[in-house]
């Protein structure tokens, strides 16, 4: 078996998790979904479970990840805790499911890449979307943005994720940069930002029951938690960086990348007299594409803006098949390319339904927020603090200078505050799961 890569660099590793957390998450979804839940006062919720639960989420990840050098499943074998791979096999299966129609979306942004040049969808958006969201043409797009997918992984590490991702993160904070100043340019465009950044209290504590849980699930599903994707790419790090420092980064820019992304779309919308209280997955390229359709110049920011998503979209992407593939290539005498094309392969086919019925990716989805990630991430914390404890406040510390004392906080909020949080998501997830009731937040995507 060949020698198991690593990162080039430190600013590798923290490049490529940004990378694998700035995503549809952060452009699709959070500007829309602050937006509908309140503006400012969702921002406050959402900084708040980002920081007092995925923060300490993230850095239970990289614990694992970087103490062992192993895959997501067999980590848990070497840290001496067989039975508990179990947990990285939740993690890998969700990777494994939420990429499926990852990919089918970023097959639209592909096509919508392909429509701006065009002017396609500038008639009329909706119509536009049904026909190229579902069926032979998505399932073809599907197709390429897998092979993109694929081809970048099967690169390797520093040769592929690592030289892809230097590149990719800071193109999107830059164009994200110029397109919210050229938003800001936007007649209409101070109601955007009202719209955005006002906080509505009232809108907080009328549908607070649903706005927590929502708020945590998207700091998971935004950080990439619980898809063994940040535990795989820690244990390509080589050396003592202080993990703090990475996750702390690693948070901060998630964060701003979706704020600037707010910044970008929601005085578009406003500019043109779209609302953006809309639901769903077509509805946010329906009303993005409408914009675009009726500013001057409309064509090339449509272009530069699917761009910029594909960008993300990509970036994420790559982080759930390096899950899969680096555990095939820790286990078997295969080749990474093999594994690549093989699993990439896989994964298309899980894809299929959902490219044929968006009602379909709409379920995938609904799944994968409600049950697989809360499932994944309390596995990982009730594992990191509860079961590994001690030996984990070491790994955490080294080469971070900081005292014991700051170890000693992260392992008791991570055994308290955060497991009760994230029980509390996901029973909630699960009663609006299975109890059928009519879940006030849409399907994320
Ligand atoms: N953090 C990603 C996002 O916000 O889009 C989540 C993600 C989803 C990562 C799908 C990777 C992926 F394939």
């Amino acid at each position: 078996m060949t020698e198991r890569e690593t990162w080039a660099t430190r600013a590798g590793f923290i490049l490529a998790a940004v990378g694998s957390a700035v995503g549809l998450g952060n452009i699709w979804q959070f500007p829309f979904k602050t937006a509908q839940f309140g503006g400012a006062s969702f921002l406050i919720v959402y900084i708040i479970a980002a920081l007092g639960i995925g923060l300490p989420a993230i850095l239970a990840e990289f614990v694992i990840g970087r103490k062992t050098n192993l895959n997501t499943i067999n980590a848990f074998e070497k840290l001496g805790y067989k039975e508990w791979r179990i947990v990285g096999a939740i993690g890998l299966f969700t990777g494994f499911w939420i990429l499926s129609y990852y990919s089918v979306v970023g097959g639209w942004v592909l096509r919508y890449i392909g429509g701006s040049l065009t002017g396609a969808y500038f008639a009329a958006p909706a119509e536009y979307f049904g026909q190229v969201s579902a069926g032979m043409d998505a399932l073809a797009l599907h197709a390429v943005f897998m092979a993109l997918v694929v081809g970048i992984v099967a690169a390797g590490i520093e040769d592929g994720i690592e030289k892809a991702t230097k590149l990719m993160v800071p193109s999107i904070v830059v164009i994200l940069g110029v397109l919210a100043a050229f938003a800001f340019t936007l007649p209409g465009a101070s109601e955007g930002y009202a719209y955005f950044l006002s906080p509505d209290f009232n809108a907080l504590t009328e549908n607070f029951a649903d706005i927590v849980p929502f708020a945590v699930g998207q700091a998971f599903f935004s950080l990439s938690l619980g898809m063994g994707a940040m535990i795989t790419y820690a244990s390509y790090i080589d050396g003592d960086q202080s993990l703090f420092g990475d996750g702390i980064t690693i948070v901060f820019l998630n964060s701003f990348v979706g704020i600037l992304a707010g910044l970008v779309v929601l005085p578009l919308l406003f500019a043109q007299g779209i609302d953006p209280n809309t639901s769903g997955a077509g509805a946010v390229f329906i009303s993005v594409a409408g914009a675009f359709a009726d500013i001057p110049g409309g064509q090339i920011i449509g272009l530069v803006f699917f761009v910029v998503v594909l960008i993300a979209a990509l970036s994420s992407a790559i982080s759930l098949l390096e899950v899969v593939v680096s555990w095939s290539i820790d286990n078997y005498d295969v080749s990474r390319p093999q594994m690549a094309v093989g699993l990439g392969g896989v994964i298309f086919l899980l894809g299929v339904p959902s490219a044929i019925d968006t009602a379909w990716l709409g379920w995938f989805d609904t799944l994968a927020y409600k049950l697989l990630l809360p499932l994944s991430v309390l596995g990982i914390l009730v594992f990191a603090a509860w079961v590994y404890g001690a030996p984990a406040i070491e790994e955490l510390m080294k080469g971070s200078g900081l005292g014991d004392g700051v170890g000693l906080t992260w392992l008791w909020l991570v055994r308290t505050l955060v497991i009760v949080a994230v029980v509390a998501t996901l029973a909630l997830g699960l009663q609006t799961l299975f109890l059928g009731e009519s879940p006030a937040i849409v399907p994320p995507l």
